[in-house]
């Protein structure tokens, strides 16, 4: 973990899922920290005494500003849950806004850089299971973006001396989660509908367990220069996840299933549509890929060279997902008693 400096720590896409646990448990170790948001508004949720800079990440004079001083940066933000987006906005969020940070990183001797990239950056993943050495193959717009990202700090590694370690998350999921939380309640309140035969694999990684391995990328130094799958210790068919979410609900498990193609066909023509107007699609080809696109990774590699150990099971991290949902009102107990 990162010894204690004076240097504060900054994070960006503090206000998002991941980075609100990253800022939690920097700030339970003592460190300094300083977050860049978009929105000061969101931040009340951040411990008290952390450093909040609001500012726009593709302006490059405000993030040169924000980053001076800090010691390590952790970049998180990134235009994903959205699909409104226009193909600008993600090259300016995730590949703009990156290279701004970069630069930023180099003028002020950044000592770590640790960029948060994502294992979609290998697409569809036919022979499972992927490692660091699988080619890259990304499939939709977020994907080639955060691939476009995670080429850019790694070069500026290899050309600019930056001290960069790279992090290829899983699907992370977890307590303050909204999007599988999609599933939990359709789970919950019978309406989720497979598409395809739920055969594919899905590979989680609990937010604990990411935000343990993201610290191992800021402070080991073998990290430096490296990329690293973080996963869960295991990866499951996607029926499997939706029997064992339904189980904990003490519901049915999803019986429903349809094929895949018209909701392709269907999420194409609602991005064509709604995208240009700013709408929020309904129905969009990623939330189609989720059902269609196999996920399956080894996590060796982290392992190996940083001790990387996933410690919640899916099965103990489900659970205590679920708790935070039923403890929050996300999901009522009502469900509960489906089964009856
Ligand atoms: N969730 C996953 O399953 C998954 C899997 C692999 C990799 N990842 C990667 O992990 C990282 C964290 O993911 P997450 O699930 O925690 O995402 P998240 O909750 O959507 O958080 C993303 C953060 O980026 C910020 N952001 C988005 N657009 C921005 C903009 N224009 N300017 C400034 N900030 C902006 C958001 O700000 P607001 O708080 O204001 O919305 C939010 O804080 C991302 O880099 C993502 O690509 C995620």
């Amino acid at each position: 973990m990162n010894a204690v400096s004076s240097r504060p720590i900054l994070v960006t896409g503090a206000t998002g899922f991941t980075g609100t646990h990253l800022v939690r448990a920097l700030a339970s170790a003592g460190h300094p920290i300083r977050v860049i948001v978009r929105s000061a508004a969101k931040a009340g949720a951040l411990p008290a005494g952390v450093d909040v800079r609001e500012l726009d990440i593709t302006d490059p004079a405000a993030v040169a500003a924000a980053v001076e001083g800090a010691g390590t940066i952790y970049h998180l933000a990134a235009a994903y849950r959205e699909a409104a987006h226009r193909d600008e906005g993600y090259w300016q969020v995730n590949v703009g806004a990156t290279r701004n940070l970069l630069e930023a990183a180099v003028a002020s001797g950044v000592e770590r850089f640790v960029h948060c990239s994502t294992v979609g950056v290998l697409g569809h993943i036919a022979h499972p299971p992927a490692d660091e050495t699988t080619a890259y193959s990304p499939g939709d717009i977020y994907q080639r973006t955060k691939l476009e990202a995670e080429l850019l700090a790694l070069s500026f590694g290899r050309e600019r001396g930056l001290p960069v370690a790279v992090a290829r998350p899983t699907a992370i999921y977890g307590p303050g989660d909204t999007r599988l939380l999609k599933m939990f309640k359709m789970i919950a309140n019978g309406t989720f509908v497979m598409l395809g035969k739920g055969d594919i694999y899905y590979h989680m990684v609990y937010v604990d367990d990411l935000v343990h391995g993201l610290q191992l990328l800021g402070t080991h130094p073998a990290a430096v220069g490296e990329v690293f799958i973080l996963g869960g210790e295991q990866y499951y068919p996607l029926k499997t996840i939706a029997g064992m979410i339904a189980r904990q609900l003490g519901v049915r498990p999803p019986r429903v299933r349809l094929p895949a193609w018209p909701f392709q066909m269907a999420g194409s023509i609602c991005e064509k549509v709604c995208v240009p107007l700013g709408i929020e699609p309904p129905i969009y080809r990623r939330r189609v890929d989720f059902f269609t696109k196999s996920r399956a990774f080894s996590i060796e590699k982290a392992r190996r060279v940083l001790g990387y150990r996933p410690q919640v099971s899916l099965e103990t991290g489900l659970r205590l997902t679920l708790d935070e949902y039923l403890g929050s009102g996300h999901i009522t107990a009502g469900p509960v008693a489906a089964l009856a």
